[in-house]
């Protein structure tokens, strides 16, 4: 017999998102801050059991709102470790060396390219544009831009993490 997994919202969440969706005509419009809302309260991800709750609570199908969370890559589908590493490889970053900059992120974490470390400490993202082309490459490194990157730099940056 299968346990049924049941999402508990702290009330406080669910009377902020009481007052997020009063701002909008269609309370669906407010889909998005709301998957923000949870993956920064509910374990850094949007789970099945979470995107089940806010169809739910939006009257909307529960296909409906993977396809928002699924279509954004600020949106983990997976748990994710404690920090998050992602690096850009689009054309600016690509041609000025970051894919050299990915190995060596891996190479310090452990992970791989979308992976999470067995430590669970460390998730890193290949990702697109991150709009800081004129300093490529970058990475960002839990929503703090790093710019202009040398090897080396990964290194400090990455040995400075808690
Ligand atoms: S191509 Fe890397 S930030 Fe734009």
């Amino acid at each position: 017999m299968s346990e049924e997994k049941t999402l508990v919202v702290p009330p406080m969440l669910v009377a902020e998102l009481d007052e997020l969706t009063s701002h909008y005509p269609d309370k669906r419009a407010a889909l998005i801050p709301m998957l923000h809302r949870f993956q920064e309260e509910l374990g850094g991800w949007i789970s099945p059991e979470i995107m089940e709750w806010c169809a739910e609570y939006l009257d909307m199908e529960p296909v409906e709102v993977y396809g928002v969370a699924s279509f954004y890559p600020m949106f983990h589908m997976r748990p994710r470790g404690e920090h998050v590493v992602s690096v850009c490889h689009n054309v600016s970053c690509d041609l000025r060396g970051a894919r050299e900059i990915l190995a060596r992120v891996c190479e310090v974490t452990g992970c791989r390219p979308g992976g999470t470390s067995q430590d669970g400490r460390f998730t890193v993202l290949g990702v697109e544009c991150q709009g800081a082309c004129t300093a490529a490459p970058m990475l960002d490194l839990d929503g703090v831009y790093h710019e202009n990157l040398e090897l080396d730099d990964v290194d400090r940056i990455l040995g400075g993490v808690e």
